[in-house]
C-alpha cells in the first residue's frame, strides 16, 4: 500500500471489471512464490512498479513474463487466484470479473484446460468459505498469438461457459497492443459473440489504431478496456466516439495503469474526464493491482481527487458500474440491493 486511503473509499462497495489475474498478484503472494522457486533468482523489483516509478509499455510486458515464470503450476494458479479474490474482497469489492490467458506449461503438465479449471476451483473455494464477493471469469486471448490460438481459446471459453455454472461469462482481448492486428482475430471474436460469450476488448490503448478500433467496434464489443486514444483530442476520431456512444459501450478505465505505463502523461489528462463529462458509462478499474502497486479504493480516491468528485458522485460511479457487469440481471438486482443496504453505513 502506497498511500493511506480514506475510510470512505475503503468502505465504498465496489465493482471490479478489469483485473488480469497475473497482473493482480500482491507483494505478499509474490513473496510466497519466490520462496517456492528460489532458483529463479527473482526479486520484488522485477514484478511491480512502485510509487513514482514509470515504465514504458514494453517494459510492463516484460514484467508479466517474469510473473509467468513464477506462476507455472496448477498449485500456483490456485494460490494466486485465491489470494487475489480475497484481497479484492478485503478492499470492499463485492463483484469481480477476473480475466486471465490460459497457459500451457509443458514442464509442469499444466494445460490450458486445467488452467481454467483451476481458476474456477479457486472461485468455488472462496464461495464455499463464505468470502463476501461474487466472482466471474473472462477467458483472455493474447493478441500476439494470432488467429488459430484465438479460435482455440474461444472454443475453450465456450466449453466452460456451458459447464461452469455461470462462472465463465465472457472473453477478453488483451496483450501487447503493438503486436498483431485485430483483423486476424475477428473470426474468433465473432464466433464468441454468436455463442453468447460477452466481449471485453482492449481498444486504442496506444495511438494510431484507428482502423483496428473501427473494425472491432463494428462487432460491437460489450465493454472496452482503456480506449485511451479513441477521442479526437488525442488523435482518435469523432466517428469512433460516435460508435461507442451509439451502442452505449461502457469503458473500463484504469488511471494508475495508464500513467505508470506512460500511455497517459498525468492523472489530470486521463480520458476519464472526456467520457465522464459526457455522462458515458465509465467504470473505474485497476487493470493490474500487483504490477502497478494499487487497489480499487485508491483508484476511486484518485479519480475523486483529480477530477473533483463529491462522495455522492463517487457513490453513483460505483453504483452505475453494476449495470456494466456481464452476469445476468438477477445478479445486478442483488448487487443493487446490497448497495442500498450499506449506503447508510458508508455515509454515516
Ligand atoms: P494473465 O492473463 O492472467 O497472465 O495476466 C497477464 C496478461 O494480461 C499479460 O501477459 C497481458 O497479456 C495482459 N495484460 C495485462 N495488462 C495489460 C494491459 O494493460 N494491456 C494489455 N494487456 C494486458
Ligand atoms: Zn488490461
Amino acid at each position: 500500500m502506497e498511500n493511506e486511503t480514506d475510510v470512505f473509499y475503503r468502505e465504498l462497495p465496489k465493482v471490479e471489471l478489469h483485473a488480469h489475474l497475473n497482473g493482480s498478484v500482491s507483494y505478499q503472494t509474490i513473496e510466497k512464490l519466490i520462496k517456492r522457486k528460489p532458483h529463479l533468482n527473482i526479486e520484488h523489483g522485477m514484478t511491480a512498479i512502485d510509487k513514482g516509478q514509470r515504465r514504458t509499455l514494453d517494459e510492463c510486458f516484460q514484467v508479466f513474463k517474469v510473473i509467468h515464470q513464477l506462476v507455472d503450476t496448477e498449485e500456483d494458479i490456485l494460490m494466486v487466484a485465491t489470494d487475489v479474490i480475497k484481497e479484492f474482497a478485503a478492499d470492499g469489492v463485492k463483484y469481480l470479473e477476473l480475466r486471465s490467458t490460459p497457459r500451457e506449461e509443458k514442464n509442469t503438465g499444466m494445460t490450458k484446460k486445467s488452467y481454467v479449471e483451476t481458476v474456477i476451483k479457486a472461485i468455488q473455494q472462496c464461495k464455499n468459505e463464505g468470502v463476501d464477493i461474487d466472482v466471474r471469469f473472462l477467458v483472455a486471448i493474447d493478441r500476439r498469438n494470432g488467429t488459430e490460438v484465438a479460435l482455440e481459446t474461444v472454443k475453450l471459453a465456450e466449453e466452460f461457459m456451458l459447464s461452469s455454472d455461470g462462472l465463465v461469462v465472457g472473453l477478453d482481448l488483451s496483450g501487447d497492443p503493438t503486436v498483431g492486428h485485430g483483423k486476424d482475430l475477428l473470426p474468433a471474436l465473432q464466433r464468441a459473440k454468436n455463442c453468447g460469450l460477452k466481449l471485453s476488448l482492449h481498444l486504442s490503448e496506444v495511438k494510431s489504431q484507428l482502423e483496428e478500433s473501427d473494425l472491432l467496434l463494428n462487432l460491437p464489443p460489450d465493454r472496452i478496456g482503456h480506449g485511451t486514444f479513441l477521442h479526437p483530442e488525442v488523435g482518435g476520431s469523432q466517428s469512433l466516439v460516435d460508435k461507442v456512444l451509439k451502442n452505449s459501450i461502457p469503458l473500463e478505465l484504469c488511471l494508475t495503469s495508464n500513467v505508470k505505463g506512460q500511455t497517459v502523461a498525468r492523472y489530470s489528462e486521463h480520458h476519464f474526464k472526456y467520457w465522464y463529462e459526457r455522462g458515458h458509462p465509465s467504470v473505474i478499474c485497476t487493470d493490474d493491482k500487483g504490477v502497478f502497486s494499487t487497489d480499487l479504493s485508491q483508484e476511486y480516491q484518485l479519480a475523486a481527487s483529480t477530477f473533483g468528485l463529491s462522495h455522492e458522485a463517487v457513490w453513483k460511479l460505483s453504483q452505475q458500474a453494476i449495470d456494466c457487469i456481464f452476469a445476468p440481471e438477477a445478479v445486478k438486482q442483488q448487487l443493487k440491493q446490497k448497495w442500498t443496504d450499506v449506503k447508510p453505513h458508508v455515509f454515516k
